[in-house]
C-alpha cells in the first residue's frame, strides 16, 4: 500500500522534541510511573510481579472488562486493544474498506481517519465542520446529500481534533440515525472523550449503534500516551474478528506492562480525568485573556470539549510561514491549517500542559516583538 505523509507527524518530528515551548499539544499532561503507581496501593507489586510473555492478541480480559465498563452498552468481548489509536484505525480501516467504495469522513480531522481509505482506493468526501460565530458547527443535512449508493462508512471525530467541536445526545444519535437508515458503518474516534468541559458525559457511537466502532486510548484524557494503549469498541462481532486476524500481521498483541499500567491508571481513571480537566480549564482561562486583549489579531474558537482547539489569526502572510518562523525564531510550536489541509488562517493550540502559562507568555512577548500587537 502507498500512502500519503501523515502531515502532522512529519512537522512533530522536526519539532516536538527540541521546541522548548510546546503551545499545540492534543495529549494531557503526563506523569512518571512511580506517580502513577502512587494512586492505588498494591499496584507496584502488581506490575513488578506481571508476567513479560506474550499476551491475548484481543487484549488482556482484566484490561478489556475495565475499558468496557467506560461504555454503557458493550462488554468485555466487544473490544480489541491495540498499539495506540493510530494502529487500530489502520487495521479498522483495512478489514472493513474495499476499493471502490465511499466513504465520508468529517473535516478538518486527524489524517488517519481519511488518508487510510484513500489510500486503499475508496473515494472520499468531505463531510465539513464550520466556522460560524466564533464556534465550529456541523449540518446534518449536508451529511444526506453526500451520501451514496456505494457509501460504505462514515468516519467522525469528536471531541474533533483540531476544533474542539463535540456532538450533543441527540446529534450521536441522528447520526447513527442515518447511518442506520442507509445500512452505513459509522466509525467514531472518541479518543478525547472524558474531557467534556461542561461536565456533561455523552454516550458513544458503540453503545447506540451496532455497526459503529468507537475508538479509545490512553494517550489523551489520560495523558499516557507513552503507554500505546488504544481500542475500538464495537458490537460487530465479525470486525472484531476481522480485526484480531489483522491484528496478526501487526502487532500480534500489546505490550504486557503497557497493558498492566493501563489497568491501574483506569483503577483510578477518575481522578485522572479530573486532574487534566482542571489544567485545561486553568488554561482556557488565560487563553480567554490573552484573546481577549489581542482581538483585533485573533478570533478565539473555544473548544466544546478536549484539549485543543482552531483558532483564527488575522496576518499578512500565510499562516504556515508563520508557524514556521515563530518556531524557529521563539521556540513556540503551534500547527498551522496546513497540516490539516484545511484553508484559512487557522492555527491548533492544546491546553493539556501544565507549562501552557510559560509557553503563552513566550508567544506574547514573540508578537510584541514582531509589532504584532
Ligand atoms: C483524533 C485522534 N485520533 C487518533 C490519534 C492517535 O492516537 P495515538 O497517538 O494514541 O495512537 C490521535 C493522536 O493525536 C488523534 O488526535
Amino acid at each position: 500500500m502507498k500512502i500519503n505523509d501523515f502531515k502532522l507527524e512529519v512537522y512533530f518530528e522536526k519539532y516536538e522534541f527540541t521546541a522548548p515551548y510546546l503551545l499545540t499539544q492534543s495529549d494531557c499532561e503526563s506523569m512518571e510511573i512511580a506517580e502513577l503507581l502512587a494512586m492505588e496501593p498494591g499496584s507496584q507489586e502488581k506490575l513488578l510481579h506481571s508476567w513479560l510473555g506474550y499476551t491475548e492478541v484481543q487484549g488482556n480480559p482484566e484490561l478489556r472488562s475495565l475499558v468496557a465498563a467506560l461504555y454503557r452498552n458493550v462488554g468485555e468481548e466487544d473490544i480489541i486493544m491495540h498499539t495506540g489509536a493510530q494502529e487500530a484505525i489502520f487495521a479498522y480501516m483495512n478489514v472493513l474498506l474495499e476499493k471502490g467504495d465511499h466513504v465520508i469522513s468529517m473535516f478538518p480531522v486527524y489524517q488517519s481517519l481519511y488518508e487510510v481509505a484513500h489510500a486503499e482506493g475508496c473515494e472520499v468526501s468531505p463531510w465539513e465542520l464550520k466556522p460560524v460565530d466564533g464556534r465550529w458547527t456541523i449540518d446534518f443535512d449536508e451529511l444526506e446529500t453526500l451520501i451514496r449508493p456505494n457509501t460504505k462508512l462514515i468516519a467522525v471525530n469528536t471531541p474533533n481534533n483540531p476544533t474542539g467541536f463535540t456532538f450533543s445526545e441527540d446529534e450521536l444519535e441522528q447520526l447513527c440515525a442515518i447511518a442506520d437508515k442507509h445500512g452505513i458503518y459509522v466509525f467514531s474516534d472518541e479518543v478525547y472523550r472524558g474531557l467534556e468541559l461542561n461536565g456533561v458525559s455523552r454516550p458513544c457511537a458503540a453503545d447506540i449503534y451496532e455497526k459503529a466502532a468507537s475508538l479509545g486510548v490512553m494517550s489523551k484524557a489520560y495523558g499516557l500516551s507513552g503507554l500505546r494503549i488504544g481500542w475500538v469498541a464495537t458490537r460487530d462481532a465479525d470486525i472484531i474478528r476481522k480485526m484480531k486476524r489483522f491484528k496478526h500481521y501487526m502487532s500480534i498483541c500489546n505490550s504486557a506492562p503497557s497493558e498492566i499500567l493501563s489497568i491501574i491508571a483506569l483503577g483510578s481513571g477518575d481522578r485522572i480525568l479530573e486532574r487534566n480537566k482542571n489544567i485545561i480549564k486553568n488554561n482556557l482561562e488565560l487563553a480567554d485573556q490573552f484573546f481577549g486583549k489581542y482581538d483585533r489579531l485573533f478570533r478565539n474558537f473555544r473548544p466544546m470539549a478536549g484539549p485543543i482547539a482552531f483558532h483564527r489569526m488575522e496576518l499578512n502572510e500565510p499562516i504556515a510561514a508563520f508557524c514556521e518562523t515563530l518556531v524557529q525564531n521563539s521556540g513556540v510550536l503551534l500547527l498551522p491549517s496546513d497540516i490539516y489541509s484545511y484553508k484559512g488562517p487557522y492555527f491548533r493550540m492544546g491546553y493539556g500542559r501544565k507549562s501552557f502559562s510559560e509557553s503563552l507568555n513566550r508567544f506574547e512577548q514573540y508578537l510584541i516583538e514582531q509589532k504584532l500587537v
